[in-house]
């Protein structure tokens, strides 16, 4: 294996939410040497786009961010394999894997806690060895293509998969960040109900970069779960998050996942949530609770 300094790693969806984090990170250390192709310049649901930028960079490591994620859109999409949605999360990840196995690169792949479908009769949290669903109608299509993109991911020995759900970071960013989108839509007057019978965890972004490094030093394979170490709800995590920030509880407005789910079936997990007690075993870390999450949130975001 080539010295830390001299390890190349490639990384798709550098632009995005998470990925643009990540990266910002991973620099700041010094010790990699990345390559962050544009979506036009490595597509990843074109196998000849990625055989051309794996020549190109020589990575001994990818990591792939690259995803349709809006689950809204997503849906549309329903049963079309050749929307965004699949190409993008399919065919993407099947791309990278043969690439991978091709050049003996180690993968790393970010899925989701999407896979699974918190159902009664299936609820979560979910641990690292729980089966994710295997029937697409219980499933949202952006969930069901990220459990099919992880079998594919999964069938390299030379792979890892990283679920991650309801992401937060130390920066304030309202878009797309969990926490900071409730402040954001209530510090606008914009706040809608939310859910106080849903089961989430929360992943923190520090704690994702932190796991990812290990993972590809040692070039760990296996699904791992980068989340919050216990379970919390919409309303009980907003409740905790403006009494901190702007102490006036009574703002929170509730509604059912229940009612929700009637009419957008499968949107969500009810009962879901992601169990990182066995990463967080191999990683020997401790990922932090939800209210230590929100607390970090609070101090550094806001
Ligand atoms: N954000 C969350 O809360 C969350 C939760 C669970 C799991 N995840 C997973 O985390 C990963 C990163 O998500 P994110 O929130 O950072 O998503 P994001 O902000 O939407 O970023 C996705 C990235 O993928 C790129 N991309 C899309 N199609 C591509 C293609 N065909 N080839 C190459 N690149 C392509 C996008 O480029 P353009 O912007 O130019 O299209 C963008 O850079 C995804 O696997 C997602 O499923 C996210």
């Amino acid at each position: 294996m080539a010295a830390k300094s001299e390890r190349r790693i490639l990384i798709t969806g550098s632009s995005g939410f998470i990925g643009s984090t990540c990266i910002r990170a991973l620099a700041a250390r010094n010790d990699y040497l990345l390559a962050c192709p544009s979506p036009s310049q490595m597509d990843v649901s074109e196998k000849e786009s990625v055989a051309q930028s794996v020549t190109k960079y020589q990575p001994d490591t990818i990591i792939n961010f690259a995803a349709h994620r809006n689950a809204n859109t997503a849906e549309l999409q329903r049963g079309d394999k050749n929307g965004s949605a699949w190409l993008a999360n399919v065919v993407g990840a099947k791309n990278l894997t043969e690439a991978c196995s091709t050049y003996e690169i180690y993968l790393l792949h970010i899925s989701s806690d999407m896979v699974f479908s918190g159902k009664e009769g299936k609820k979560g949290p979910y641990s690292e060895s729980d089966i994710p669903e295997n029937d697409p109608n219980d499933l949202s299509w952006y969930g069901w293509t990220k459990r099919q993109a992880e079998q594919a991911v999964i069938s390299n020995k030379n792979a890892c998969v990283v679920r991650i759900g309801n992401v937060t970071k130390p920066i304030y960013d309202p878009r797309l960040d969990y926490i900071g989108k409730i402040q954001w839509l209530y510090d606008t007057g914009n706040s809608y109900p939310l859910f106080c019978d849903q089961n989430i965890t929360l992943t923190y972004i520090p704690e994702l970069v932190d796991s990812l490094i290990q993972l590809i030093d040692a070039r760990m394979s296996g699904i791992y779960h980068v989340a919050s170490d216990d379970v919390t709800t919409p309303v009980e995590l907003a409740e905790y998050l403006m009494s901190n920030v702007r102490p006036d509880r009574n703002k929170v407005k509730k509604a059912s996942i229940d009612e929700y789910l009637n009419t957008h079936p499968n949107r969500y997990p009810k009962d879901g949530g992601l169990m990182s007690q066995d990463t967080q075993k191999r990683l020997g870390k401790k990922f932090r609770s939800w209210q230590r999450v929100v607390d970090c949130f609070v101090k550094y975001a806001t």
